[in-house]
Protein backbone atom coordinates (compact mmCIF):
# COMPACT_ATOMS: atom_id res chain seq x y z
CA UNK A 1 0.00 0.00 0.00
CA UNK A 2 1.25 3.59 -1.07
CA UNK A 3 0.88 6.45 1.38
CA UNK A 4 -0.54 9.30 0.30
CA UNK A 5 -1.52 13.26 1.23
CA UNK A 6 -3.60 15.23 1.35
CA UNK A 7 -3.06 19.12 1.80
CA UNK A 8 -5.21 21.65 3.85
CA UNK A 9 -5.57 24.76 2.20
CA UNK A 10 -5.13 26.98 5.41
CA UNK A 11 -3.20 25.94 8.47
CA UNK A 12 -4.38 26.97 11.79
CA UNK A 13 -2.65 29.07 14.24
CA UNK A 14 -0.36 26.80 16.69
CA UNK A 15 -0.32 27.86 20.36
CA UNK A 16 2.18 30.82 21.61
CA UNK A 17 1.89 30.19 25.22
CA UNK A 18 3.43 27.08 25.95
CA UNK A 19 3.04 27.18 29.97
CA UNK A 20 -1.09 26.67 29.11
CA UNK A 21 -1.13 23.45 26.63
CA UNK A 22 -2.46 21.38 29.49
CA UNK A 23 -3.06 17.88 27.95
CA UNK A 24 -4.91 16.16 24.97
CA UNK A 25 -6.51 19.94 24.56
CA UNK A 26 -5.23 21.31 21.01
CA UNK A 27 -4.67 19.35 18.06
CA UNK A 28 -2.72 19.47 14.54
CA UNK A 29 -3.19 20.30 11.05
CA UNK A 30 -2.91 16.54 9.83
CA UNK A 31 -3.50 12.95 10.92
CA UNK A 32 -2.80 9.67 9.25
CA UNK A 33 -5.96 7.70 8.40
CA UNK A 34 -5.71 3.98 7.22
CA UNK A 35 -8.74 2.02 6.35
CA UNK A 36 -9.94 -1.63 5.57
CA UNK A 37 -12.95 -3.35 4.77
CA UNK A 38 -13.69 -7.45 4.23
CA UNK A 39 -13.37 -7.49 0.49
CA UNK A 40 -9.99 -5.53 -0.29
CA UNK A 41 -7.56 -5.52 3.28
CA UNK A 42 -5.96 -2.74 4.01
CA UNK A 43 -6.88 -0.47 1.10
CA UNK A 44 -6.42 3.23 2.17
CA UNK A 45 -3.44 5.13 3.71
CA UNK A 46 -3.08 8.84 3.93
CA UNK A 47 -2.24 11.77 5.90
CA UNK A 48 -5.27 14.67 5.75
CA UNK A 49 -5.86 17.20 7.61
CA UNK A 50 -7.39 16.81 10.83
CA UNK A 51 -11.24 16.72 11.05
CA UNK A 52 -14.01 14.61 12.52
CA UNK A 53 -14.67 11.44 11.55
CA UNK A 54 -17.99 10.37 9.39
CA UNK A 55 -19.55 7.03 10.86
CA UNK A 56 -22.88 5.18 10.85
CA UNK A 57 -24.67 5.35 14.42
CA UNK A 58 -24.75 1.36 14.03
CA UNK A 59 -20.77 1.53 13.69
CA UNK A 60 -19.76 -1.51 16.23
CA UNK A 61 -17.11 0.29 18.17
CA UNK A 62 -19.87 2.81 19.22
CA UNK A 63 -21.95 -0.47 20.50
CA UNK A 64 -19.62 -2.94 21.38
CA UNK A 65 -16.18 -1.07 22.25
CA UNK A 66 -13.86 -2.41 19.59
CA UNK A 67 -11.03 -0.11 20.38
CA UNK A 68 -7.64 0.14 21.33
CA UNK A 69 -5.03 2.78 21.47
CA UNK A 70 -1.60 3.71 22.00
CA UNK A 71 -0.20 6.97 23.87
CA UNK A 72 3.52 7.87 22.55
CA UNK A 73 5.60 11.53 22.44
CA UNK A 74 7.69 13.23 20.18
CA UNK A 75 10.03 15.35 21.85
CA UNK A 76 12.28 18.31 20.49
CA UNK A 77 16.10 17.91 21.45
CA UNK A 78 18.41 21.66 22.09
CA UNK A 79 19.43 21.51 19.35
CA UNK A 80 16.33 21.25 16.85
CA UNK A 81 15.98 17.60 15.97
CA UNK A 82 13.20 14.83 16.71
CA UNK A 83 13.53 12.38 19.17
CA UNK A 84 10.82 9.38 19.67
CA UNK A 85 10.84 6.67 22.43
CA UNK A 86 10.51 2.95 21.86
CA UNK A 87 7.75 3.90 18.94
CA UNK A 88 8.22 -0.05 17.75
CA UNK A 89 7.26 -1.08 21.30
CA UNK A 90 3.90 1.25 21.18
CA UNK A 91 2.70 -0.41 17.61
CA UNK A 92 3.68 -3.93 18.60
CA UNK A 93 1.22 -3.25 21.56
CA UNK A 94 -1.62 -2.22 19.56
CA UNK A 95 -1.00 -5.35 17.39
CA UNK A 96 -1.41 -7.09 20.32
CA UNK A 97 -4.36 -5.18 22.03
CA UNK A 98 -6.46 -5.66 18.86
CA UNK A 99 -5.76 -9.13 18.51
CA UNK A 100 -7.17 -9.82 22.24
CA UNK A 101 -10.60 -7.95 21.04
CA UNK A 102 -10.54 -9.59 17.36
CA UNK A 103 -9.83 -6.87 15.63
CA UNK A 104 -7.86 -7.52 12.30
CA UNK A 105 -3.79 -7.41 12.28
CA UNK A 106 -1.96 -4.67 10.35
CA UNK A 107 1.41 -3.88 9.22
CA UNK A 108 3.45 -2.40 12.16
CA UNK A 109 6.47 -1.80 10.04
CA UNK A 110 3.92 0.24 7.32
CA UNK A 111 2.27 1.83 10.09
CA UNK A 112 5.46 2.83 11.90
CA UNK A 113 6.87 4.43 8.93
CA UNK A 114 3.64 6.44 7.81
CA UNK A 115 3.77 7.92 11.88
CA UNK A 116 7.43 9.18 10.87
CA UNK A 117 6.21 10.72 7.98
CA UNK A 118 3.40 12.43 9.91
CA UNK A 119 5.44 13.69 12.87
CA UNK A 120 7.87 14.98 10.06
CA UNK A 121 5.16 16.84 8.81
CA UNK A 122 3.93 18.24 11.95
CA UNK A 123 7.53 19.02 13.81
CA UNK A 124 6.84 22.78 14.35
CA UNK A 125 4.08 21.56 16.18
CA UNK A 126 6.43 19.94 18.93
CA UNK A 127 6.72 21.86 21.58
CA UNK A 128 9.57 23.65 22.93
CA UNK A 129 9.50 24.51 26.82
CA UNK A 130 10.46 22.19 29.13
CA UNK A 131 8.07 19.22 30.34
CA UNK A 132 6.44 20.30 26.95
CA UNK A 133 6.36 17.50 23.70
CA UNK A 134 3.91 16.09 21.09
CA UNK A 135 1.77 13.77 22.31
CA UNK A 136 0.42 10.77 19.75
CA UNK A 137 -2.18 8.92 20.01
CA UNK A 138 -3.00 5.94 17.22
CA UNK A 139 -6.10 4.48 17.70
CA UNK A 140 -8.31 1.61 15.97
CA UNK A 141 -11.50 0.89 15.96
CA UNK A 142 -14.11 -1.35 14.14
CA UNK A 143 -16.67 0.15 11.85
CA UNK A 144 -18.91 -1.89 10.48
CA UNK A 145 -22.39 -0.43 10.30
CA UNK A 146 -23.97 -3.69 12.15
CA UNK A 147 -25.53 -3.81 15.65
CA UNK A 148 -24.90 -7.91 16.07
CA UNK A 149 -21.94 -8.80 18.07
CA UNK A 150 -19.01 -10.19 15.93
CA UNK A 151 -15.75 -9.14 15.01
CA UNK A 152 -15.78 -5.75 12.75
CA UNK A 153 -14.50 -6.55 8.94
CA UNK A 154 -14.51 -2.42 8.33
CA UNK A 155 -11.50 -0.34 10.27
CA UNK A 156 -10.46 2.47 10.91
CA UNK A 157 -6.90 3.55 12.47
CA UNK A 158 -5.73 6.81 12.42
CA UNK A 159 -2.96 8.69 14.72
CA UNK A 160 -3.95 12.31 15.59
CA UNK A 161 -1.41 14.41 17.81
CA UNK A 162 -1.48 16.85 20.43
CA UNK A 163 1.20 19.17 21.81
CA UNK A 164 0.91 19.17 25.53
CA UNK A 165 2.57 20.03 28.99
CA UNK A 166 1.99 17.94 32.02
CA UNK A 167 -0.49 15.37 32.09
CA UNK A 168 -1.58 15.91 35.57
CA UNK A 169 -2.77 20.13 36.12
CA UNK A 170 -0.64 20.00 39.27
CA UNK A 171 2.66 19.29 36.82
CA UNK A 172 5.73 17.39 38.70
CA UNK A 173 3.78 18.61 42.11
CA UNK A 174 3.04 15.15 44.17
CA UNK A 175 -0.53 13.57 43.43
CA UNK A 176 -2.58 11.88 46.40
CA UNK A 177 -3.98 9.05 45.10
CA UNK A 178 -7.29 7.13 46.51
CA UNK A 179 -6.80 3.12 46.94
CA UNK A 180 -10.16 1.73 45.16
CA UNK A 181 -11.83 -0.98 47.84
CA UNK A 182 -15.28 -1.35 46.25
CA UNK A 183 -14.95 -1.06 42.56
CA UNK A 184 -12.18 -2.97 40.35
CA UNK A 185 -10.41 -2.21 37.29
CA UNK A 186 -9.92 -5.47 35.68
CA UNK A 187 -9.58 -8.81 36.41
CA UNK A 188 -7.21 -11.84 35.25
CA UNK A 189 -8.28 -12.93 32.25
CA UNK A 190 -10.15 -10.16 31.02
CA UNK A 191 -8.13 -7.27 29.11
CA UNK A 192 -6.78 -5.18 31.52
CA UNK A 193 -3.25 -6.49 29.98
CA UNK A 194 -4.24 -4.94 27.03
CA UNK A 195 -4.66 -0.98 25.99
CA UNK A 196 -8.98 -1.28 25.25
CA UNK A 197 -10.76 2.02 25.37
CA UNK A 198 -13.44 -0.48 27.27
CA UNK A 199 -10.80 -0.67 30.79
CA UNK A 200 -10.98 3.32 30.42
CA UNK A 201 -14.64 3.42 30.82
CA UNK A 202 -14.45 0.93 33.36
CA UNK A 203 -12.65 3.28 35.49
CA UNK A 204 -14.59 6.44 35.27
CA UNK A 205 -17.35 6.03 38.17
CA UNK A 206 -14.68 5.26 41.06
CA UNK A 207 -12.42 8.42 39.26
CA UNK A 208 -15.17 10.69 39.27
CA UNK A 209 -15.76 9.80 43.40
CA UNK A 210 -12.16 9.81 43.94
CA UNK A 211 -12.63 13.72 42.54
CA UNK A 212 -15.46 14.44 44.19
CA UNK A 213 -13.58 13.55 47.64
CA UNK A 214 -10.54 15.69 46.44
CA UNK A 215 -7.77 13.11 45.25
CA UNK A 216 -6.51 13.14 41.97
CA UNK A 217 -6.29 9.44 40.94
CA UNK A 218 -7.47 5.94 42.06
CA UNK A 219 -5.38 2.98 42.89
CA UNK A 220 -6.76 -0.56 41.63
CA UNK A 221 -6.73 -3.30 43.58
CA UNK A 222 -6.80 -6.99 42.45
CA UNK A 223 -10.03 -7.85 41.54
CA UNK A 224 -10.28 -11.42 43.33
CA UNK A 225 -8.58 -10.37 46.38
CA UNK A 226 -8.96 -6.88 46.81
CA UNK A 227 -5.71 -6.75 48.61
CA UNK A 228 -2.84 -6.56 46.00
CA UNK A 229 -2.04 -3.62 44.06
CA UNK A 230 -2.71 -2.83 40.44
CA UNK A 231 -1.90 0.22 38.69
CA UNK A 232 -3.16 3.72 38.77
CA UNK A 233 -5.10 3.13 35.31
CA UNK A 234 -3.21 6.18 33.82
CA UNK A 235 0.33 4.71 35.01
CA UNK A 236 1.81 1.90 36.62
CA UNK A 237 3.30 2.35 40.07
CA UNK A 238 6.38 1.70 42.21
CA UNK A 239 7.11 1.75 45.77
CA UNK A 240 10.38 2.02 47.17
CA UNK A 241 10.97 -0.13 50.40
CA UNK A 242 14.47 -0.48 52.26
CA UNK A 243 16.31 0.98 49.43
CA UNK A 244 14.44 -1.48 46.69
CA UNK A 245 12.13 -0.52 44.02
CA UNK A 246 8.97 -2.44 44.40
CA UNK A 247 6.36 -2.95 41.43
CA UNK A 248 3.47 -5.52 41.09
CA UNK A 249 4.51 -8.06 38.79
CA UNK A 250 2.28 -8.39 35.30
CA UNK A 251 -0.06 -10.89 35.74
CA UNK A 252 -2.67 -10.69 33.52
CA UNK A 253 -4.39 -7.47 34.51
CA UNK A 254 -1.89 -4.59 34.51
CA UNK A 255 -0.99 -2.98 31.63
CA UNK A 256 2.34 -3.80 30.83
CA UNK A 257 3.89 -0.30 30.41
CA UNK A 258 6.82 0.93 28.48
CA UNK A 259 7.52 3.59 30.15
CA UNK A 260 7.57 0.75 33.34
CA UNK A 261 9.41 -1.11 31.70
CA UNK A 262 12.30 1.30 30.98
CA UNK A 263 12.34 2.44 34.48
CA UNK A 264 13.35 -1.22 35.83
CA UNK A 265 16.15 -1.00 33.21
CA UNK A 266 16.80 2.17 34.15
CA UNK A 267 17.32 1.61 37.96
CA UNK A 268 18.74 -1.33 37.56
CA UNK A 269 21.17 0.13 35.76
CA UNK A 270 21.64 2.44 38.47
CA UNK A 271 22.09 -0.13 41.16
CA UNK A 272 18.61 0.19 42.96
CA UNK A 273 17.58 -3.58 43.19
CA UNK A 274 13.94 -3.61 41.65
CA UNK A 275 11.64 -6.69 42.12
CA UNK A 276 8.34 -7.18 40.50
CA UNK A 277 5.96 -8.86 42.85
CA UNK A 278 3.04 -9.03 44.41
CA UNK A 279 2.55 -6.15 47.05
CA UNK A 280 -0.62 -5.52 49.32
CA UNK A 281 -1.65 -2.17 50.75
CA UNK A 282 -1.59 -3.67 54.02
CA UNK A 283 2.57 -3.96 53.43
CA UNK A 284 2.91 -0.44 52.09
CA UNK A 285 1.05 0.37 55.80
CA UNK A 286 3.03 -1.26 57.61
CA UNK A 287 5.90 0.20 56.01
CA UNK A 288 4.66 3.64 56.24
CA UNK A 289 3.74 3.00 60.03
CA UNK A 290 7.69 1.51 60.49
CA UNK A 291 9.20 4.08 58.41
CA UNK A 292 10.83 1.83 55.69
CA UNK A 293 7.85 3.24 52.51
CA UNK A 294 10.31 5.52 51.41
CA UNK A 295 8.98 6.74 48.15
CA UNK A 296 6.32 6.28 45.48
CA UNK A 297 6.05 7.39 41.77
CA UNK A 298 3.80 6.16 39.01
CA UNK A 299 4.87 5.69 35.41
CA UNK A 300 3.36 6.35 31.73
CA UNK A 301 4.03 7.77 28.64
CA UNK A 302 1.55 11.02 29.46
CA UNK A 303 1.97 10.65 33.64
CA UNK A 304 5.82 10.55 32.36
CA UNK A 305 7.43 9.78 36.38
CA UNK A 306 4.89 11.14 38.57
CA UNK A 307 5.54 11.87 42.41
CA UNK A 308 2.90 10.37 44.88
CA UNK A 309 2.73 12.31 47.98
CA UNK A 310 -0.24 10.53 49.80
CA UNK A 311 -2.27 7.08 49.60
CA UNK A 312 -5.44 7.34 51.30
CA UNK A 313 -6.47 3.73 52.58
CA UNK A 314 -10.10 3.14 53.76
CA UNK A 315 -10.01 5.47 56.79
CA UNK A 316 -5.62 5.43 57.18
CA UNK A 317 -3.57 8.56 55.18
CA UNK A 318 -0.56 7.22 54.35
CA UNK A 319 1.98 10.45 54.09
CA UNK A 320 4.91 9.37 51.55
CA UNK A 321 8.44 11.15 52.45
CA UNK A 322 6.49 14.08 53.93
CA UNK A 323 4.11 14.46 50.36
CA UNK A 324 7.65 15.74 48.68
CA UNK A 325 9.15 14.03 45.53
CA UNK A 326 11.91 11.73 46.61
CA UNK A 327 15.88 11.39 45.56
CA UNK A 328 15.12 8.70 43.41
CA UNK A 329 12.37 9.31 41.63
CA UNK A 330 14.08 12.45 40.67
CA UNK A 331 16.64 10.92 39.41
CA UNK A 332 14.64 8.56 37.53
CA UNK A 333 12.38 11.27 36.10
CA UNK A 334 15.46 13.00 35.26
CA UNK A 335 17.25 10.21 33.64
CA UNK A 336 14.15 8.78 31.65
CA UNK A 337 13.39 12.72 30.11
CA UNK A 338 16.88 13.24 29.69
CA UNK A 339 17.37 10.15 27.51
CA UNK A 340 14.35 11.00 26.06
CA UNK A 341 15.18 14.81 25.03
CA UNK A 342 18.54 14.05 23.81
CA UNK A 343 20.50 15.40 26.83
CA UNK A 344 21.79 11.96 27.77
CA UNK A 345 23.20 9.27 25.50
CA UNK A 346 21.13 6.81 25.35
CA UNK A 347 23.20 3.74 25.66
CA UNK A 348 19.63 1.59 25.64
CA UNK A 349 18.68 2.01 21.84
CA UNK A 350 15.50 3.29 22.89
CA UNK A 351 15.29 6.78 20.74
CA UNK A 352 14.85 6.95 17.29
CA UNK A 353 15.89 10.39 15.57
CA UNK A 354 12.52 11.11 13.16
C1 LIG B 1 -0.51 7.27 28.22
O1 LIG B 1 0.21 7.33 29.20
O2 LIG B 1 -0.12 7.64 27.11
C2 LIG B 1 -1.87 6.75 28.29
O3 LIG B 1 -2.36 6.26 27.31
C3 LIG B 1 -2.64 6.91 29.52
C4 LIG B 1 -3.83 7.78 29.30
C5 LIG B 1 -4.78 7.62 30.41
C6 LIG B 1 -3.46 9.22 29.15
Amino acid sequence: MELKFVKRDVLKEKPTDETKLGFGRIFTDYMLMMKRDGERGWYSAQIEPYGDLQLSPAALVLHYAQEVFEGMKAYKTDDGRVLMFRPWDNIKRLATSAERICMAPFDQEFVLNSLYELIKMEKDWIPTSPGTSLYIRPTYIGVDPFVGVQPAKEYLLYVILSPVGAYYASGLSPVQIYVESKYVRAVKGGTGHHKTGGNYAASLLAGEKAHEKGYDQVLWLDGKENKYVEEVGSMNIFFKIKGELVTPMLAGSILPGITRASIIELAKDMGIPVTERRISMEEIYEASLDGSLEEVFGSGTAAVVSPVGELIWEDKHIIVNGGKMGETTQKLYDTLTGIQYGRIPDKFGWTVEV
